[in-house]
């Protein structure tokens, strides 16, 4: 269907989870604040896909992405690779804990996609 909704209220600080929504996988990530940190503190400006983590998120602690690879369209493993994000099993691209490409042949940023907090607990993917 074009939308999902998601009960936050589930998902841990520090656990993902992977919704479907149209066909494709939506990682969504209850980060803690040391990863909150670490996503603001990277020197953005030199990345492959220079983007600021505040860019990618409405809110710091919710991060919400397709979970498709930007190389070519595996999916990625949450808490794995080098930068403490995910990592493309495919041919090794690893992204950080903003989901933005670091290393190996990915291009770009997992992409955001179009999403809403109804309220605390309620996202709406779509
Ligand atoms: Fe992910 Fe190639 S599809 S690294």
């Amino acid at each position: 269907q074009a939308k999902v909704e998601v009960d936050l209220a589930t998902i841990p600080e520090g656990k993902n989870v992977i919704i479907k929504w149209r066909g494709k996988p939506v990682f969504v990530r209850h980060r803690t604040a040391d990863e909150i940190k670490e996503a603001d503190d990277t020197d953005w400006a030199k990345l492959r896909d220079p983007q600021p983590d505040s860019a990618r998120v409405k809110k710091p602690e919710w991060l919400i992405m397709v979970g498709v690879c930007t190389h070519l369209g595996c999916v990625p493993i949450g808490e794995s690779g080098d930068f403490g994000g995910w990592f493309c099993p495919c041919h090794g691209s690893h992204y950080d804990i903003s989901g933005r490409a670091r290393k190996g042949p990915a291009p770009l940023n997992l992409e955001i996609p179009e999403y809403d907090f109804m309220d605390e607990t309620n996202l709406v993917i779509g």
